[in-house]
């Protein structure tokens, strides 16, 4: 087995454990230590978590119906693949070395109150007997992993809560199964993203918190990610990155053939402070950080829209490695806010082909479409338009060889304008290998829905038109970087087969 692969398998353990000891298991609902071992004994319930399971508390003979031990030397087993210690600081040496002694295999450790706070001779001290022991360790001061499929979760956070008026509303979303990873140095924002993620029905292959990283790293687990096949892009928060060097040359073996897309904190003096004293990271100089993320391929969001906005644009949606974009709209204010916003990220508002031109001539003479219409970039529909409209003009521009990125503002308040101009743009666009985005905009009940349904389909849908065209953007970005590490084909080559085989 070659030293990657030993990696690889050592980081699957986390995922996908045969066993875990719950170390701080608790029966005192409210405790870090009862939402962890309620999560697995609750999915082991339902058959998802397949894994044994131990709970280890001093003061407990019995956890949710499991038999439990008061330290991990007295587990009656040789095998135990992952502990999950949720125990305050000055313990988890102890544990470790039990752990060191069963020959466990892997370490979540969530307990805060290490080099986050100086505490460093207590991190080293567990870092020694790690490294001694050869166990692998996430955290400590993290969340550690959910895996939807697997049924590992050791988020603390529960998922519900109880408001006062008695009802239980969802608090901590657990994701459904989907294509997007989340790799996060930082706990809290991470859930933030599964809220986000699970609001918007998107699904996540995996979620992994590393903290202060006293062994696994963000490197570490890019490298894993890389070979994982159920992740098809990894969103990534970081404070700092431990080796340069190394990320630098995994990132760019991943990004070949899938998309990062970070969110890189610590940009001010203020925020390298913050940084420092949340999971002990040298947040370092901004401007290194965007060359090596435009040198490795790595999406750099400005903000947290951003952060998810191209994260799931750049999953659902083929780049383009030329920057021709049309904007097709049914209002003529948003069209110019798009078209604005595409020029500023270095897009085009461009010709439509002869062809093009012709074909849409014909159409406002046959009077499909508006005589009042606009038929240059943007295409503006005006308020008279309907579905067949929309889809007859699209299928025009999708067809179009100059073309290279089509948005679309179906800005659902005119009347003419139904439900099925969703699934039958969604059909359409199928039928292509050019990056269609939406933007329908408002918060109110039909607004919501035409965005969530045109992203059950996989077509990215936003609610203004400055995100529609940033999410554009980070297409192109991501487009011409595959171009210029000669990739851009293969990459489009596996879109397609992955879409025709319905994986997307
Ligand atoms: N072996 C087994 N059980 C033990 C041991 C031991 N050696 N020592 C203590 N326990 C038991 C305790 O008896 C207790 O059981 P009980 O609930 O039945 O009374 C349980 O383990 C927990 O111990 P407590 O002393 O009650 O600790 P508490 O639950 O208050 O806190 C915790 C522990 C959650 C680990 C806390 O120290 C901590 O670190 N909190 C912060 C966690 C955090 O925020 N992590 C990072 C988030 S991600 C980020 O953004 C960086």
């Amino acid at each position: 087995m070659s030293q990657e692969q030993v990696i690889d398998d050592q980081i699957r353990t986390f995922f996908d454990p045969k066993s875990v000891a719950v170390v701080g298991a608790s029966r005192k609902v409210n405790k870090a230590g009862y939402v962890i071992f309620k999560n697995f004994a609750e999915n082991k319930r339902t058959g998802l978590f397949k894994g044994e399971l131990y709970p280890i508390n001093p003061s407990e003979d019995i956890i949710f119906g499991y038999k439990c031990y008061p330290s991990l030397a007295k587990v009656p087993v040789d095998d135990i693949k992952l502990v999950v210690v949720i125990v305050p600081a000055m313990a988890v040496p102890e544990v470790m070395e039990d752990a060191a002694q069963k020959k466990v295999k892997a370490a979540i450790i969530i307990t805060s109150g290490f080099g986050e706070i100086g505490n460093h001779e207590l991190e080293n001290s567990v870092r020694e007997i790690c490294q001694k022991s050869g166990i692998r360790v996430l955290g400590p001061n993290c969340l550690g992993v959910y895996d939807p499929l697997t049924g590992v979760d050791t988020l603390f956070l529960p998922e519900t809560k109880v408001l006062i008026s008695g009802e239980e509303v969802i608090a901590t979303p657990r994701p459904m199964p989907g294509e997007i990873a989340v790799v996060t140095q930082s706990g809290a924002f991470g859930v933030a993203a599964l809220d986000y993620l699970a609001g918007r029905q998107l699904g996540i292959s995996k979620f992994v918190s590393f903290g202060n990283r006293l062994d696994l790293d963000e490197s570490d687990l890019l490298q894993y990610f890389l070979n994982d096949d159920e992740t098809k892009g990894i969103l990534f928060y970081l404070e700092g990155v431990r080796d340069g060097k190394r990320f630098m040359e995994i990132a760019r073996e991943v990004t070949k053939v899938k998309p990062i897309v970070a969110l890189k904190t610590g940009k001010t003096r203020a925020g390298a402070k913050a940084a420092m004293s949340h999971t002990g990271s040298i947040a370092g100089s901004d401007d290194v950080y965007n060359s090596a993320f435009l040198q490795t391929g790595i999406i750099r969001a400005s903000d947290m829209n951003e952060f998810f906005d191209s994260c799931k644009a750049l999953v659902f949606q083929p780049p383009t490695s030329e920057n021709n974009v049309v904007i097709i709209t049914d209002a003529g204010g948003p069209g110019i806010m798009a078209a604005d916003e595409c020029e500023l990220k270095g897009l085009r508002i461009g010709e439509l082909s002869g062809e093009s031109i012709k074909a849409l001539e014909e159409m406002r003479q046959r009077k499909e479409i508006p005589e009042f219409a606009s038929i240059s970039n943007p295409i503006d529909l005006t308020g008279s338009v309907t579905t067949d409209m929309f889809v007859n003009v699209a299928k025009i521009i999708m067809e179009d060889a100059i073309v290279n990125g089509i948005i679309i503002l179906g800005l659902h308040h005119v009347p003419g304008l139904q439900e099925d101009f969703i699934d039958r743009i969604a059909a359409l666009s199928k039928n292509y290998t050019k990056p269609v985005i939406i933007c329908d905009i408002g918060e109110t009940e039909m607004a919501l829905y035409v965005r969530s349904k045109f992203e059950k389909f996989g077509i990215p849908a936003y609610a203004s038109p400055e995100d529609a065209a940033r999410a554009m953007a980070a297409l192109y970005n991501y487009g011409m970087y595959l171009l210029s590490q000669n990739q851009f084909n293969n990459y489009l080559h596996k879109f397609r087969k992955e879409r025709d085989d319905g994986k997307l």
